[in-house]
């Protein structure tokens, strides 16, 4: 039925025929504003003044505010340390200072031009290095230990020591930070946002302007994309539209340009990892003694959460028997970095991905022999760094599977053929593996909410805290709810996400989306259907409500019998059937409830940080690929010849949708560690700022071979349906692409390839031309 098929996406119409609606689509009303943010002229300093007499002057400004004009000016997802709108000192260049409400958008750049920040200027830190020296860190993660990774690094027959690097990431999200704010009657405001946490927006529109929070509803229709970026960064620019609907009683939007957008906003973490990696001579690790640095920024955000999970995923697949991992959030003067798809995982399972290539040059081994026997084992080897038990273990059937699917041998022999012909080109192999956490490590994240209406003509209305941001929630809760009541999907809206009727959810992330919020869905389906199973027992039994006795819903034992199927209801036991439209009609005129809430939270998780004690995730996602790229020598010019990649997501409950988010994920993945490099001045302001020079992979940098399989695996008895989380674990499959590239390097170097991320044509070029044989 409905869960488990290719139903289409509830956007693919509206995106194809450009009527999907975005923030900036809805319709202007009268009187509506629109809001400009002013940003940092300076990377870092003491803020003396704001001169913004000028623009004030200028027809059709309304308004300048600044921290003054703030009732809260403290936020942040986990430690509430980040101004709003900088009151003193400045965190970074374009930082917010103060925002411009005017009759007309063209008039706000007129007005920034005319705005004058004075400040006192301080020397900015720009680097991870530099911060460790001079001390300078937002938090220090509680270290993850495991046996005794001195005495076993002491006793390793070989040890590697070094440092790995991975850049930061745009998120390149198609729709910019962008709100709507309508000033209601009595101070209420209704907030319409791109943001995928409609909650901690609520929350942070209601402390800018001084309201309670039962003043302010969130309401999110869909985003154009948030990979991340979106999870705590998008309630600011929604608090400074607020701000102007609240002070001047009208409605207040925010758009801002890709530039501003790209300036101002957070991206990935870089990170610089020192490590000390022991193990035998054929390859097998013993011990990993790590260091992690992330480069935050000014402020906390998500950086302490997503510096554990780099921790939590610095074993890659890999049983590793002795371990110490420590892990810094290092405080930078650089746009305060965020959540982006992986968060965290990404850059911890890089790191030992880039080991593992290192340990296979220096055992003049193949990488994969590296890999097969450093697997997380089935039945043994398969408890984690943490402590956590893997269970149903695939990775050994997934190694054994993507080998024969790429023809990994193959491929191999053909390399080695190939690259001693000296024609210019040198090709690289890699595989990667994913093994992703699959829940908030917060764990009071893991909840969530569903309120279901069922309607008289038998079509059904779902509201969670989910947000759609082209992931595809909202179809498999569709799907979810269609299949429980055994109705065609096309009969289930899912509505707009609003703080009116989910309270206090989650940010929708950490790919759990549908995992919490489709749970709860079922199982407020369940409660609608478990009354309806009682008014029909009683109706088939002749007891219905004879206009005068009131009808009660009373427990009638098990109704397992009566089942929902074909838009009908049936009791297999006495050969009843009703429709369903029927069934509605009379549980309604017998005055039952057609609607339910039910809340939903993930069991079974819970981890001790100090005693590394616990079991941190609900279950992994895990997948592998196969990459071959080839390098042009005198250009540094990349090709992906061929990826293949095999993923376990349970028993999806759309495996198109499944298929799409592998595909997209992988490509974002390949694009963080190849073509996609920040720059930034030497006043630490943002050059690569707009698409002509931030460069995003296109349709010519995809693998040309591509191909993505499921396994088969119906043991996900930890998400609904037996389904899994899909949205970040494929991401980390894009690193088989820059391991292909070292690779490759391999075959025209004496040393082990020292490949910072991202391996651009330059860097590529950069490593041929030094450190080369000829
Ligand atoms: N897919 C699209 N099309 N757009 C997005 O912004 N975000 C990703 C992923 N897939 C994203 C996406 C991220 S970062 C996460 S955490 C998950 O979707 C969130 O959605 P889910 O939990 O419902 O899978
Ligand atoms: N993943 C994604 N987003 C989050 C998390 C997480 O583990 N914790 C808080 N926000
Ligand atoms: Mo995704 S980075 O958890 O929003």
């Amino acid at each position: 039925m409905s869960v488990g098929s290719n139903i289409k996406h509830d956007s693919s119409y509206g995106h194809v025929t450009g009527t999907s609606i975005f923030v900036d689509d809805r319709s202007p009303l009268r009187n509506e504003i629109h809001v400009g943010v002013v940003g940092s002229p300076y990377a870092a300093g003491n803020l003396k003044k704001i001169h913004f007499e000028e623009a004030l002057k200028l027809p059709g400004v309304l308004a300048v505010y600044t921290a003054e004009d703030l009732s809260h000016n403290r936020w942040g997802a986990i430690f509430k340390t980040q101004p709003l709108l900088v009151d003193k000192e400045i965190g970074h260049f374009d930082e917010p200072v103060a925002i411009i409400a005017a009759e007309n958008k063209e008039v706000l750049p007129k007005a920034r031009k005319l705005i004058k920040v004075e400040v006192e200027e301080k020397e900015p830190l720009f680097s991870i290095d530099e911060a460790i020296k001079k001390e300078q860190h937002v938090y220090k993660a509680t270290p993850i230990i495991k046996g005794n990774v001195d005495k076993a690094l002491k006793e390793s027959p070989r040890t590697l020591k070094g440092d790995f690097e991975c850049g930061g990431q745009e998120h390149f999200y198609l729709e910019s930070q962008a709100s709507i704010v309508y000033p209601l009657e009595n101070g209420q405001l209704e907030v319409h946002s791109s943001s995928q946490h409609p909650t901690e927006t609520q929350h942070l529109v209601a402390e800018a302007v001084g309201v309670p929070f039962h003043y302010v509803t969130c309401i999110v229709k869909r985003m154009g994309g948030g990979f991340g970026g979106k999870e705590s960064q998008a309630a600011p620019f929604a608090a400074y539209a607020g701000l102007c609907a609240y002070k001047l009683g009208r409605p207040a939007r925010l758009a801002l340009t890709k530039d501003d957008d790209m300036a101002m906003t957070g991206k990935r973490h870089p990170f610089k990892n020192y490590y000390e990696v022991g193990f035998d001579d054929n390859g097998k690790i013993l011990a990993l003694k790590a260091d992690l640095y992330s480069d935050a920024g000014p402020y906390a955000d998500l950086s302490s959460a997503i510096l554990e999970r780099a921790m939590f995923h610095i074993d890659s697949a890999y049983f590793i028997p002795h371990a110490k991992i420590t892990g810094t959030c290092c405080k930078t003067n650089l746009p305060s970095n965020t959540a982006f798809r992986g968060f965290g995982g990404p850059q911890g399972t890089m790191t030992i991905e880039s080991i593992i290539e290192d340990i296979a040059f220096e055992t003049g081994k193949d990488p994969a022999e590296i890999r097969k026997i450093n697997l997380y084992g089935k039945e043994t080897n398969n408890t984690t760094h943490y402590g956590q038990l893997i269970d149903h273990n695939p990775l050994p059937e997934i190694f054994e599977k993507i080998i024969q699917k790429a023809d990994y041998k193959k491929k191999r022999d053909e390399i080695n053929k190939f690259n001693k012909e000296n024609n210019g080109k040198l090709r690289g192999l890699s595989l990667g593996f994913t093994k992703f956490g699959i829940a908030f490590t917060a764990k009071f994240l893991n909840q969530g909410n569903a309120l279901v209406n069922v309607h008289l003509d038998g079509s059904i209305q779902v509201s969670t805290g989910a947000t759609e941001m082209g992931q595809g929630v909202n179809t498999k809760i569709q799907q979810i709810a269609a299949h429980a009541f055994g109705i065609p999907s096309n009969l289930v809206q899912v509505m707009p996400t609003s703080t009116e009727k989910n309270h206090n959810t989650s940010p929708t992330a950490a790919s759990s989306g549908a995992d919490i919020n489709g749970s709860a869905t079922l199982k407020a389906c369940n409660k609608i259907k478990e009354r309806l199973k009682i008014v029909l027992h009683k109706h088939w039994a002749g007891e219905i409500s004879d206009g005068v006795k009131e009808y009660e819903l009373e427990d009638c034992g098990d109704l397992s019998h009566i089942v929902f199927e074909d838009q009908q209801v049936l009791d297999k036991k006495h050969g009843h059937k009703i429709s369903f439209k029927e069934a509605l009609s009379i549980a309604y005129f017998n005055r039952v409830s057609l609607g339910s809430y039910a809340f939903f939270k993930t069991e079974g998780i819970g981890f001790n940080k100090e005693k590394s004690e616990g079991k941190p995730f609900n279950y992994y996602t895990n997948g592998a690929a196969v990459s071959e790229v080839e390098i042009d020598e005198y250009t540094g010019e990349l090709k992906v010849l061929s990826t293949d990649i095999l993923m376990d997501l349970g028993r999806p409950i759309n495996p198109g949708i499944d298929q799409g988010q592998t595909l997209g994920a992988f490509i974002q993945g390949m694009g963080w560690v190849t073509g996609e490099q920040l720059y930034f001045s030497d006043k630490g302001k943002l050059l690569s700022h707009s698409p002509t020079t931030y460069k995003i992979p296109n349709i010519q940098d995809t693998p040309r071979n591509f191909t993505i399989e499921f396994i088969e695996n119906n043991n996900n008895h930890q998400a609904v349906h037996r389904s899994k989380a899909v949205g970040e674990p494929p991401f980390l499959l894009g690193i088989s692409v820059f391991m292909a590239v070292k690779n490759a390097l391999t075959y025209r170097s004496r040393e082990r390839v020292k490949l910072v991320s991202p391996a651009t044509n330059e860097r590529i070029l950069e490593q041929l031309s030094g450190n080369m044989n000829n």
